[in-house]
């Protein structure tokens, strides 16, 4: 078991590059298996999510080739219509492969998907939409049967919410079913406006990029393409409410401004400096940070709610009161019972976290709830006077290449170590 060991307390100054989205290059991948040609991926970042849906394409039969940030996924000539459970369980992603298996197949045999506790987190609006499109389905408890004997047509569908996966999965149904679909009350999410120009790039038809309303005219056969990931709006929320949090300053490249308006009027708020040219971004605290007052999550192009734990870090040594409101999950804030053994002033009722800025925070031995979670817990360890210990990244792994690495370019002490089991914390490797 490895954990993340970091000495707090330090002013961050750096310069790091923005790594390709998770939540892009996961549907991207699955949509894949919709190609009868190669397609190559670039920037594509390594996570442990990245490693299950290759596995996943293997296991379906495609071929898939990794080198660098490059993937290369060769389709297969049968698909398998059957996903392991283990493979399902894994991350909440694996559901993105249902609609490919329809499509190619006919049918999908699969579980549950698994992925970050955060609440709920049903798939009926991806189910009800599939059904509109000719689609059988056969449910039990933790089982899926879905079958389309006469293949996918095309539909009106309205998501009764933006949900991101949702409006993924029927766009990967759409684009390959008979005749016209109309998907109406869709995400607007980057990760889908970049799904929805991958699929363009194989030869998809569609319209209404980066709007409420999709209109997709089924093509029956998708070639390949070669296609860049976009920038990770998440990991550069990361590092800007790091920097608003330990103060200093850095730079992000390859970061998409125009993604992170929520984000940024967040931390402007808070007394942090932003300022934007060409594919750069920098960001500087160099005075009190203000305490954000009241914040709600809500979709795209509001705050998102991956950034919430990550926001809420960031402000346990701010002057004043943040309030923040989780309107996408009921259980984004499972953090805060590390940040409260660091000895801040926080509480969670329902879906929201009122922090009182305190003036210090202590290092101490925290345990990653989940991914974003497990990030804030990190960027809460950067701030605190002393040594923290985080256990349970293999949440972060999901999400973020290296996070402790990311703080090191930062000017932190941070690094990774291994430890016997999770009662031992003492048997520290070394610092990165
Ligand atoms: C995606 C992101 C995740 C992010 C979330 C919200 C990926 C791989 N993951 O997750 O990081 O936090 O968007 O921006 O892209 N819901 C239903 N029924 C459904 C589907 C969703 O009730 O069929 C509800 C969910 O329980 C949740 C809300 O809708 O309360 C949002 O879910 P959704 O937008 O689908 O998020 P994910 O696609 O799971």
């Amino acid at each position: 078991m490895r954990g993340i060991k970091i000495l707090g307390g330090k002013t961050l100054h750096g310069k790091v590059q923005i790594p390709g989205a998770k939540n892009s290059v996961l549907p991207i991948m699955a949509a894949a298996a919709l190609c009868g040609e190669r397609v190559t991926l670039e920037r594509v970042p390594h996570l442990s999510d990245v490693e299950c849906s290759a596995k996943i394409l293997q296991r379906l039969g495609c071929r898939v080739m990794a080198a660098e940030h490059f993937l290369v996924i060769e389709p297969a000539g049968e698909l398998q219509s059957e996903i392991p459970e283990d493979l399902m369980r894994a991350m909440r992603s694996s559901i993105f492969f249902m609609a490919p298996l329809l499509v190619r197949t006919g049918r999908a045999d699969i579980t549950m998907p698994g992925g970050c506790k955060l609440g709920a987190r049903p798939i009926d609006i991806h189910l009800d939409g599939l059904a509109k499109m000719g689609v059988m389905i056969a449910q039990s408890a933790q089982h899926l049967h879905l079958t389309a004997p006469a293949g996918l047509k095309g539909a009106d569908i309205t998501l009764r919410f933006p949900s991101v996966g949702a409006t993924e999965t029927l766009l990967m149904a759409a684009v390959s079913a008979r005749g016209q679909s109309v998907l109406r009350g869709c995400s607007m999410e980057p990760e889908v406006t970049d799904l929805v120009r991958f699929l363009k790039a194989c030869g998809a038809c569609i319209e209404g990029e980066g709007t409420r309303c999709l209109t997709v005219f089924g093509t029956p056969n998708l070639k390949g393409c070669h296609y860049r990931i976009c920038p990770d709006r998440i990991t550069a929320a990361t590092v800007m409410f790091a920097v608003a949090g330990c103060g200093g300053e850095a730079v992000l490249q390859g970061a998409c401004e125009e993604d992170l308006q929520a984000v940024f009027r967040v931390l402007r708020r808070g007394g942090c400096d932003i300022a934007c040219k060409e594919d750069e971004i920098a960001i500087g605290r160099y005075h009190t940070l203000y305490g954000a007052g009241n914040l709600v999550t809500d979709v795209h192009p509001a705050f998102p709610t991956d950034a919430a734990p990550l926001a809420a870090a960031a402000f346990l040594r701010a002057q004043g009161t943040t309030m923040l409101t989780d309107s996408i999950f009921e259980n984004r804030f499972a953090c805060a019972a590390g940040f409260e053994k660091m000895r801040a002033a926080c509480g969670v009722q329902g879906r929201t976290i009122c922090v009182q800025g305190v003036p210090r925070l202590a290092g101490s031995s925290v345990h990653a709830p989940d991914l974003r979670g497990g990030a804030a817990l990190v960027l809460a360890a950067a701030q605190a006077e002393g040594e923290s210990i985080i256990t349970g990244i293999e949440h972060i792994a999901r999400g973020y290449e290296d996070l402790a690495g990311l703080f090191v370019q930062l000017g932190a002490q941070a690094g990774y170590i291994q430890m016997q089991d999770s009662s031992s914390l003492l048997n520290v490797a070394a610092y990165a």
